[in-house]
């Protein structure tokens, strides 16, 4: 082979050996394959650094320069891409670590929809509210009551035919219809007159339960509100004026209160309340009346010396009629769609 050969095939020969490794680095995939290749790319016997020793076979000085420069400028092309792929990848594996290290906060700095209270107990927590702020304190008792204090106790015994009105769930307990769902919240009134000592100014609160099939304006489990006073020389009067000023504290001052004459074996003499609305609609809330003598005794209190009255109502109603839902199985089917409106 002539010099001039020689010198052009090494040339050829040393570039793509060089184009060879570029493309090796181009398409390493990580650090580690990198460094395995660098390693490779600087052994002696690697393509480019043989090239070396054939240099020696060039005779002329000016041959054996310039292929000398070409091998140079190669080592120092593959140097520097080595170098910028390398930093690619320390760049590239620190991202990766910052993002799988970080902790995503903008979670907080989103609005989040909160959860809240069911229109019922919204309802409660209000009408407890007012109470309160009359100077009534809460009592509870419990669901399953009974028959003693859900209907003896009340002046209701086991033959009387207001019994009928509310359709009792029986518990399979004890003896047979003795033990049952209360009816409504008035069998706390006698555990709070056996409990506590007058003067009560007590409310209760709770759920009660019917043997009805629900419709529109029925539930077998609702929630009622009972109402209990008993003090000395208490009358009618101020029945009439606890109910107005809870219905003008509760509804707002545009609300007025009426008092009809009706029967609860509880009360004597007894009444249903019913509020005004501002467009003169009225609107039936309860029951309620002077606590009758039997049921004093029932309670341990000695009607000679004490007197009281007593109210009571339904609070799933009184929400209805506050938010105007039309079916009141709206407010129990958990429907998110509906609770959140309210
Ligand atoms: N307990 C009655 C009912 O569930 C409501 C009631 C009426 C309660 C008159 C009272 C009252 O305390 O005095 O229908």
């Amino acid at each position: 082979m002539s010099e001039q050969n020689l010198v052009g095939s090494m040339t050829a020969a040393i570039n793509e050996a060089k184009e060879s490794a570029m493309l090796a680095i181009r398409s390493t995939a990580d650090l580690a394959g990198l460094r395995a290749l660098s390693a490779d790319l600087n052994k002696k016997d690697s393509p480019l650094n043989s090239f070396k020793s054939e240099m020696g076979k060039l005779p002329s000085v000016e041959d054996k320069r310039s292929i000398g420069q070409l091998l140079n400028a190669a080592a120092t092309e593959i140097a520097a891409a080595l170098e910028s792929r390398t930093r690619e990848f320390a760049d590239s594996e620190i991202s990766a670590r910052i993002e799988s290290e970080s902790l995503d906060l903008t979670e907080l700095l989103v609005q989040r929809r909160r959860g809240h209270s069911h229109i019922v107990t919204q309802a409660t927590q209000r009408l407890e509210d007012v109470f309160i702020g009359l100077g009534f304190q809460i009592a509870e008792g419990p669901e399953v009551e009974t028959d003693f204090h859900n209907f003896e106790a009340l002046n209701m015994p086991k033959s009387h035919p207001a019994r009928s009105e509310f359709d009792t769930m029986f518990l399979e307990y004890g003896e047979p219809n003795s033990v049952l769902l209360r009816t409504h919240t008035s069998p706390v009134q006698i555990r709070v007159m056996k409990s506590w000592k007058p003067p009560i100014y007590a409310i209760m609160p709770g759920r009660v339960f019917r043997r009805d099939t629900p419709d529109a304006t029925h539930m077998p489990v609702f929630h009622q509100i009972e109402g209990l006073v008993i003090d000395r020389g208490i009358t009618f009067a101020h029945l009439a004026g606890t109910i107005e000023a809870f219905t003008k504290a509760f509804f707002g001052s545009e609300f007025t209160s009426r008092l009809r004459p009706s029967f609860f074996p509880f009360t004597e003499p007894s009444a249903e309340f019913d509020i005004r609305r501002a467009d003169g609609e009225w609107i039936e809330l309860g029951g309620c009346g002077m606590v009758h003598p039997n049921v004093l005794i029932s309670g341990g209190i000695d009607p000679e010396e004490f007197s009281g009255f007593a109210f009571g109502f339904g609070i799933d109603r009184m929400a209805k009629e506050r938010h105007k839902v039309e079916d009141i199985r709206e407010m129990y089917t958990n429907d998110l769609r509906f609770l959140r409106q309210f």
